[in-house]
């Protein structure tokens, strides 16, 4: 096959590129912006292959994303180009909504304009999936788990411009027959994660000595999933996903943040203990709220597991042991991203 990869330089688009090269016989072209979230160093270890290209270009400009598609020919588009990061869509969310509505926009009419320029042969094999996440259906309380027919209730800039291009790949699907797959995934972490996410700012705070900020009370509560199994998810679903289907995926691994911080200043003690004879944990602070903070996610994946017969295979904590020693690996990656980019600074607070 021939997988175009929209967002192929970000945290969970790598991961993706990454299996497909190494695990399979696929090409890939993957087509990037390269923002602030575009690390090209993580596609070091795939750069070299025949099967692997790359293209700089936004999602926003249909020429660009014309011609990619004429010049490659993809069977397969995997959308996951977006921005990601909820506490910069409090602070700033026009860029929300250009790339992750418009910019899908531009995808699904280019996608479509590509879809009806096929054969027969060609038009049954093609398909968009739409990468997204279980943020559009809004804040659990204590019981209960998100399923494919939960309603939308998205709450934060960034999952209301996730929830509207749900909304467009499904209407391209129902009017224009363009055959559409969506998937909406829960938090994921792991290897090459921007450091602006919880688990790789701690880890990486930790480390350096610094304080580790814990929003609110610390019991809001996510469902992680290590992005590999994550990447696995979306292979099985656009190599063998019913078209027009929805499938959500998740870890089975519902944390309160506080338990996954305490969790990774465990793995630190046990593996690079502080110089000074104190835990980790000594570096916890509590700091004011996320504006609009939702309290819980969690996924029913029994779906995807029943058809498609995925499943995660790694506990949270072989996932965490991992990604922390990952970290410990890899300070060449992160550090570079602090030095130029981004320094683990607050963002989001401002509009509290
Ligand atoms: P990321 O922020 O790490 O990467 C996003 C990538 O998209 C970057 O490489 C960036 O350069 C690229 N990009 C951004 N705007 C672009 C544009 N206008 N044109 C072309 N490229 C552009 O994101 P991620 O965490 O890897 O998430 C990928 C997708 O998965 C997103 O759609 C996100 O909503 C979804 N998702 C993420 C999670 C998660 O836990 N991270 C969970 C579920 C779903
Ligand atoms: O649920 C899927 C979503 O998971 C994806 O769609 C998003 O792209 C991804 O960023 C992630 O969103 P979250 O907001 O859940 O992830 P984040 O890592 O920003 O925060 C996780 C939890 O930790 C959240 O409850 C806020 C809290 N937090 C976060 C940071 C950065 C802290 O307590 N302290 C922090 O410093």
């Amino acid at each position: 096959m021939r997988i175009l990869v929209t967002g192929g330089a970000g945290f969970i688009g790598s991961a993706l590129v990454r299996r497909l090269i190494e695990h399979t016989d696929h090409e890939v072209l993957v087509y990037d912006k390269l923002t602030y979230a575009g690390v090209l160093s993580s596609l070091e270890p795939v750069a070299s292959s025949p099967r692997y290209r790359f293209v700089q270009a936004d999602i926003i400009d249909a020429e660009s994303v014309a011609r990619a598609l004429n010049d490659f020919k993809p069977q397969v588009v995997a959308h996951l180009a977006a921005e990601s990061h909820v506490d910069r869509s409090i602070d700033g969310p026009g860029e929300f909504v250009q790339t992750n509505v418009v910019g899908t926009f531009v995808m699904l009419q280019q996608a479509l304009g590509y879809y009806r320029g096929l054969n027969e042969a060609d038009q049954a094999c093609f398909r968009f999936h739409h990468i997204s996440t279980d943020e559009v259906f809004g804040s659990l309380g204590d019981e209960g788990l998100f399923t494919e027919t939960t309603a939308y209730d998205p709450r934060s800039p960034y999952s209301a411009s996730k929830a509207a291009s749900d909304h467009l790949v499904r209407a391209w699907g129902h009017t224009y027959g363009l055959p559409v797959l969506v998937t909406n995934c829960s938090n994921n972490y792991g290897p090459y994660h921007f450091p602006e996410k919880l688990i790789p700012l701690i880890i990486i705070r930790a480390l350096n000595g610094e304080q580790l900020p814990v929003y609110g009370d610390g019991t809001n509560v996510r469902d992680w999933l290590f992005v590999d199994d994550h990447a696995r998810a979306l292979q099985a679903v656009f190599e063998r996903g019913a078209p027009g289907e929805t499938y959500n995926v998740g870890g089975n691994a519902e944390r309160k943040n506080i338990e996954v911080v305490r969790a990774i200043c465990g793995v630190l003690d046990a593996v690079r203990p502080r110089t000074d004879g104190q835990g980790y944990a000594e570096q916890i602070t509590y700091v004011a709220d996320r504006p609009g903070h939702d309290q819980r996610y969690a996924i029913d994946a029994s779906k995807i597991s029943t058809e498609l017969g995925w499943e995660p295979s790694k506990t949270f904590e072989e996932g965490i042991d991992l990604t922390v020693r990952w970290y410990l690996d890899n300070q060449v990656w992160w550090q570079d991203i602090l030095d130029s980019r981004y320094a683990t600074q607050r963002l989001g607070a401002a509009h509290g």
